[in-house]
């Protein structure tokens, strides 16, 4: 492919402003400038501790920010005091005094500020290269000018398909031109919703087969009620055909968020679909007539395997293969074993990876290592009897999307490897697997942006894609001998 890596800029925040200090006058008592100053200083960690999960770790987020409710000083103070239900932001009133919220607020508009005044620094990669542990990698870049890229797979022709989040689907072709596809079913594109997941039938050459998920909806007077759908298509000239609906995640919820959305078939054909739990709808995940908080099984056609765990259970829901989960966006195969291995999203804290068993309870939200955003807790209990623990957690959360093993021998070292992709930290996180654990775990190329997906090509390099801005990246490991010649 053609390496056009020079020519992408590549967005990065200095961090200079960051600890940028207060203004203080020379005259001033020690009351009137220290007040000021811790005021920020508390409203700094407070942002760090409580919003920087979803917000970024630097408020320098908020500047470059397209302002939904209002950038006046009003309007963000609304904002975090009453927050916007049916979304992720909640209200926090419950949490902070008014003078918490206005500081914060304040803390919030100094960032902007700042940043106005002294400019945002572009910079492009002064390298595309990354030292690792092990193995130096450049990065090729595939595809550019996206925004929220999300599935890929790979054509037997060498073409590759992606999904944008908000509802388009791409050929990317050998000369790296992308082709809209049309003939999509209708998809709500709202907060972590959208056009999601994208997965080959084991048998593609033969039978043509393309799995999609997505978030389908309904209208209800004034709410949008929205769930997880999975239905395939043929490709034709750049056009989906012979759409059939395979699966719809009831019930469908007004939030926009905990959709799930990653789909993967195993060994014997089967094929796993990932459901989150609709947020707040704390029922769901236990509630074996519920599909949100759940892994899925299902045949290649939607119909229910006979050896599915529940099947025979009249009031159960007999795809449900596995349940208690919130919302897992990873899932891959693990070559060695056969097994599913799943990654899910934690609340704040207590993200995990979990090996998919039947019938199995991964315990969401009875237990777990996290406690809410707003810092209350909502469960003391970390382990039950009855229920699965996960092979591993993160505290902090890294918010975990995308997963694969490393199945080729491109990356002498790396082979076996589970593959995450971190969102919060920009990273894809190695986890160093030995047998049924993870035994060490190494984040690869810090900063490489919002980490949305993870994929092993035909050509047995690591595709990652990631957001905001959207780019596919190819990982080339560099020789050593290559590298001491360039010098
Ligand atoms: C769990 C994720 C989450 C956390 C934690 C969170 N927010 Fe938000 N916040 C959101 C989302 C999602 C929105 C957009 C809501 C919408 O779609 O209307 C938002 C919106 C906002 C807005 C309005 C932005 C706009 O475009 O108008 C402000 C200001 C804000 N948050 C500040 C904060 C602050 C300060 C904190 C910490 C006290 C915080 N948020 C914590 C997810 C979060």
């Amino acid at each position: 492919m053609k390496k056009i890596i020079q020519y992408i800029p590549f967005l990065f925040i200095i961090l200079f402003l960051y600890y940028c200090t207060q203004p203080s006058g020379q005259d001033g008592t020690a009351e009137n400038t220290e007040a000021p100053d811790s005021a920020m200083l508390a409203a700094e960690t407070t942002y760090k501790t409580y919003c920087s999960g979803c917000h970024g770790a630097q408020i320098l987020a908020f500047a470059g920010h397209r302002w939904k409710h209002g950038k006046e000083r009003d309007s963000i103070f609304n904002s975090i005091k009453n927050g916007y239900p049916g979304t992720e932001m909640v209200a926090w009133n419950n949490v902070f005094s008014d003078e918490q919220i206005s500081n914060m607020t304040d803390y919030i508009l100094m960032g902007i500020e700042k940043v106005e005044k002294y400019g945002f620094q572009e910079e492009r990669l002064e390298s595309d290269t990354f030292k690792t542990e092990l193995l130096t990698i450049e990065l090729d870049t595939i595809v550019s000018g996206m925004v929220q890229p999300w599935g890929m797979v790979f054509l037997p022709t060498g073409d590759m398909l992606v999904t944008e989040q908000s509802g388009e689907l791409y050929r990317i072709d050998k000369d790296l031109k992308m082709h809209p596809v049309s003939g999509l079913p209708k998809i709500m594109y709202r907060g972590q919703g959208g056009l999601m997941d994208l997965e080959l039938h084991p048998d593609y050459k033969n039978n043509g087969w393309i799995y999609i998920s997505y978030s389908d909806y309904t209208v209800d007077g004034k709410d949008t009620l929205a769930g997880t759908a999975l239905s395939r298509y043929q490709l034709k000239d750049d056009k989906l055909i012979k759409g059939e609906k395979l699966f719809t995640g009831h019930p469908f919820g007004t939030a926009g968020s905990h959709f799930g959305g990653r789909i993967e078939f195993d060994n014997d054909g089967y094929l796993f679909l990932s459901v989150g739990d609709r947020r707040k709808e704390y029922e769901n995940p236990q509630s074996l007539r519920s599909h949100c908080g759940k892994i899925h099984r299902m045949m290649d056609d939607g119909s229910i395997p006979p050896d599915n765990p529940f099947v025979g259970q009249d009031t159960v829901i007999a795809s449900i293969y596995s349940y208690g989960h919130r919302n897992p966006q990873g899932l891959a195969l693990n070559p060695t074993s056969g097994q599913i291995w799943s990654h899910e999203h934690g609340p704040r804290g207590g993200d995990e990876i979990n090996i998919i068993k039947p019938a199995v309870n991964y315990g969401w939200p009875v237990i777990s290592y996290g406690i809410n955003y707003d810092g209350t807790t909502f469960t003391n209990e970390v382990e039950r009897e009855g229920m699965e623990q996960p092979i591993l957690y993160w505290i902090p959360s890294i918010a975990p999307c995308g997963a694969a093993f490393v199945t080729t021998d491109k990356y002498p070292g790396w082979e076996g490897d589970f593959l995450v992709g971190s969102l919060r930290f920009k990273y894809l996180n190695r986890c160093v697997v030995e047998g049924d654990k993870v035994v060490k775990e190494e984040p690869l190329m810090k900063g490489v942006g919002r980490l949305r997906n993870v994929r092993i090509g035909p050509d047995g390099y690591i595709y990652i894609a990631v957001e905001e801005p959207g780019y596919i990246f190819r990982l080339m490991p560099v020789e050593e001998s290559k590298m001491l010649a360039s010098k």
